[in-house]
């Protein structure tokens, strides 16, 4: 046998031996990652459905007929503040549903500031005069004190304050 022929048998069984190892390395790598990243990575729902995004189209091309509506545009009812309705002080409320009558004695009004002609209304006490100012109250004048002035839109909080401001300017 030759030198050669020695040296080309070697080579020979050294690559053969090389190409079956690099077969069984290929194999047994394929078959780890099937085991491992294939199972517990590319077919979990997750992995998929990312994956799903990342390639989802930009838009969608709707041939004519198969047109689908479009999402109703989501409307957001924002509830309206109920409005702060301020109750107006004593002398506002005078000032506004009082004074007509109240500063010159129309139909025998008593009037605020004559002292003597509220003596004896003060007399029966407060609680009588926000009870005849917010109710009403027909005494011996010529006409009678409708109840709250006319004004039924006033609080009773509001008239009783209309009430103290009149009989404080009167006493
Ligand atoms: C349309 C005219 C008129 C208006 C407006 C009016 N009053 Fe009188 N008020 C009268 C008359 C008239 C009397 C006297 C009634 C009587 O003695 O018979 C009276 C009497 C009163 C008395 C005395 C009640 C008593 O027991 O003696 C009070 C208190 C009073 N008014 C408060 C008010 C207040 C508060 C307002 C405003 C919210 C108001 N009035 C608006 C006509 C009015």
């Amino acid at each position: 046998m030759s030198r050669d022929q020695k040296f080309f048998d070697m080579y020979s069984l050294v690559i053969g031996v090389l190409v079956v190892f690099t077969i069984f390395i290929l194999v047994l790598a394929m078959e780890m990652s099937e085991r491992t990243q294939g199972v517990f990575t590319r077919e979990t729902d997750e992995y998929k459905a990312a994956v799903a995004e990342r390639i989802r189209p930009v838009g969608q091309v709707y041939l004519p007929g198969e047109e689908q509506a479009a999402e109703a545009p989501v409307v957001e009812v924002v509830a309206e503040p109920e409005p702060v309705v301020t109750a107006m002080t004593g002398p506002q409320v005078y000032n506004t549903a009082c004074l007509a009558c109240h500063s010159t004695g129309v139909g025998g009004s008593p009037v605020v500031g004559e002292t003597a002609q509220w003596t004896d209304r003060i007399a029966q006490g407060i609680d009588v005069l926000y009870d005849h100012a917010i109710n009403g109250f027909d005494g011996d004048a010529a006409t009678p004190m409708l109840p709250k002035g006319g004004r039924m839109d006033l609080s009773d909080q509001e008239v009783r304050d209309a009430v103290d401001y009149m009989v404080a300017e009167s006493s």
